[in-house]
């Protein structure tokens, strides 16, 4: 191998050459087959409405993300999570599932489904599809007939209970969309548990009929070569028995209803029995686990890898979207949190539900910077990273301005303290042409103004964008052995500004060193290399563009303002 530099680091912009790409052919050796494939996966999220439309009709489809597959496997994408594409009247866009084993005709066909999966195969890209587990639509077939009697043979299917006494619902318990989580059915009398909309019935995972339904549909998506799961809402499987009252905090929520805490309808401890049944089907058929798992502490995020890692391989850490905005010493600390479970992390920092990382994390002036920044941090850490789609090209969130314009029926609800999750699904940016390349019609949400500039098409030209670093990242990730398998070693604990630390493998160590701050600032590597003497050290990737020449023996470099740092370190 030909280091850029060798006991110096040479001055660097963004360098993106042949020549840098030659550097990332590491000579090392390949990663750790011993491993599981998603642990050196890079995850990517599809909202398939927002992605790519093939038939011009306003709404991406399957045929549209086949299309894309070549774009997605040169970015380095290794798996792909395609959110619910079931058929489904779209109450909540797909997660309220109608039928669990077909396509919704807006999507196209499941043979599309079977083209999609064996292109995506052919690309060496995996296939997880999006499992809605704790609720059904109430169109779907099984509560159709749940509702139809007190005494249908489904009747138990779902929560049904009597109200407590006229008008009033069986407790206190809210549905997160607003209003009370319990619906009166006329027809027969009771009420029926929802803890989404009233549009989406909670299945009763205590009736083993549904446990086995619900086991078989894996089985069928596994016929269709589905490498695995994201696990929808997977904290909410269970609920309370008795349904016990949830405790009332003081103030009101976002919907005008009393705060509480979900005490008896959220994380119970039948969630993980449940989860270990399923995850020995799932593995009979080798397919991964990934949950949605929203958790308080880490301690809860913990329990989902299971007592003997028997449950959940990838449970989502979202506490990560909980630090403060750009705080080296923030994310320092929840990495080390991270770090501390035992499991293997997965941290998220954009999602459908969740504003857009590059909005979230701007400081307004620097926000390509800062994409940049983040983008080096989560993509060097330990752990699988999930993309979202377009958090590559430095999307922003777009939120609609007037209520009748909002589609999320949690913005319709929630307007205007919530606005709803339009923004951060708004039409995949392919190109500066009309409706940013994503369809020849109307597209079912606008566009964001600023696809002129970020976009597939103008950025590839553009050495200096986003997707370039990203795809920079991705190479360099995938052929670095200490970043897909070496440990994760904090360096200086206390400084306010970098976050800074090495990944160190049997056989390579990377340093990371990031500049959470609006200035330029010293690090000082000969630290961060642990007295290494005379450390060699060849830039891996840079976009300082501050000098960073070593002179004799001082081993101090200039970090320019949320400069992103990667060296390879040979003692
Ligand atoms: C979590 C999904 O990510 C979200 O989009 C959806 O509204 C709820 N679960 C209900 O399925």
């Amino acid at each position: 191998m030909m280091p850029m530099s060798s006991g110096r680091f040479f001055t660097s912009r963004l360098v993106v050459s042949a020549l840098l790409m030659l550097c990332f052919a590491s000579p090392l050796g390949a990663q750790d087959k011993s491993q599981p494939w998603w642990r050196h996966a890079v995850f990517y999220e599809i909202y398939p409405r927002s992605f790519a439309d093939s038939n011009n009709d306003g709404l991406g489809d399957l045929r549209g993300i086949t299309s894309k597959l070549d774009y997605l496997h040169t970015l380095g994408v290794d798996a792909i999570w395609i959110s619910p594409c079931y058929p489904s009247p779209q109450f909540d866009f797909g997660y309220d599932v109608a039928d669990y084993e077909n396509i919704d005709p807006m999507y196209g066909k499941l043979a599309d489904f079977d083209v999609l999966a064996r292109e995506a195969h052919k690309r060496g890209i995996r296939v997880i599809m999006d499992f809605v587990v704790n609720h059904t639509s109430h169109q779907h077939p099984w509560f159709l007939e749940s509702k139809s009697s007190r005494n249908s043979p489904r009747r138990d299917w779902y929560i049904w209970r009597d109200g407590k006494g006229p008008g009033q619902p069986p407790n206190n318990w809210e549905s997160s969309f607003g209003g009370s989580a319990w619906t009166l059915d006329p027809t027969t009398g009771q009420y029926y548990y929802h803890y989404f909309e009233v549009q989406q019935p909670d299945l009763n995972w205590r009736n083993p009929a549904v446990e086995e339904a619900m086991f078989d549909v894996t089985r069928f998506w596994h016929k269709h070569g589905v490498d695995g799961f994201r696990l929808d809402a997977v904290d909410l499987l269970y609920e309370d028995p008795d349904l016990k009252d949830n405790p009332v905090l003081p103030g009101k929520n976002e919907f005008g209803d009393p705060k509480m805490t979900n005490k008896y309808n959220d994380n119970l401890p039948q969630v993980h029995d449940e989860l270990q049944r399923l995850r020995k089907v799932t593995d009979a058929n080798g397919q991964v686990l990934i949950g949605e798992t929203w958790t308080d502490n880490i301690d809860e995020l913990k329990a989902y890898y299971g007592p003997h890692q028997d449950e959940i391989q990838l449970p989502m850490d979202f506490l990560f979207t909980t630090v403060d905005k750009r705080s080296a010493p923030g994310f320092r600390k929840q990495i080390g949190l991270a770090e501390s479970s035992g499991g293997w992390p997965v941290f998220v920092i954009s999602n459908h539900d969740i504003v857009r990382s590059y909005t979230r994390y701007g400081d307004g002036q620097n926000n390509d910077q800062i994409a940049k920044l983040m983008a080096g941090m989560y993509l060097t850490l330990r752990g699988t990273p999930i993309l979202y789609y377009g958090e590559e090209l430095g999307m922003e969130n777009h939120d609609p301005v007037r209520k009748e314009d909002v589609k999320d029926p949690l913005g319709q609800q929630g307007w205007p303290e919530q606005k709803g999750r339009d923004g951060e699904r708004t039409p995949m940016q392919w190109t500066s042409g009309a409706n940013a390349g994503f369809t020849q019609g109307t597209p079912w949400l606008p566009v964001d103004p600023a696809y002129s500039t970020h976009n597939v098409a103008f950025e590839s030209k553009d050495t200096d964008s986003i997707l370039n670093f990203y795809r920079l990242l991705l190479a360099m990730r995938h052929r670095s052995p200490a970043l897909l398998d070496g440990d994760y070693i904090p360096v200086d604990q206390d400084d306010p500004n970098i976050l800074a630390y090495l990944r160190r493998s049997g056989k390579e160590t990377i340093l990371v060193a990031l500049n959470f701050s609006s200035s330029s600032q010293p690090f000082d590597i000969g630290q961060a290399t642990h007295g290494v003497s005379r450390a060699k050290s060849s830039v891996l990737l840079t976009t300082s563009s501050t000098d960073v020449t070593v002179k004799g023996d001082k081993h101090t470099i200039l970090l320019s303002p949320y400069a992103v740092f990667i060296a390879r370190i040979t003692p």
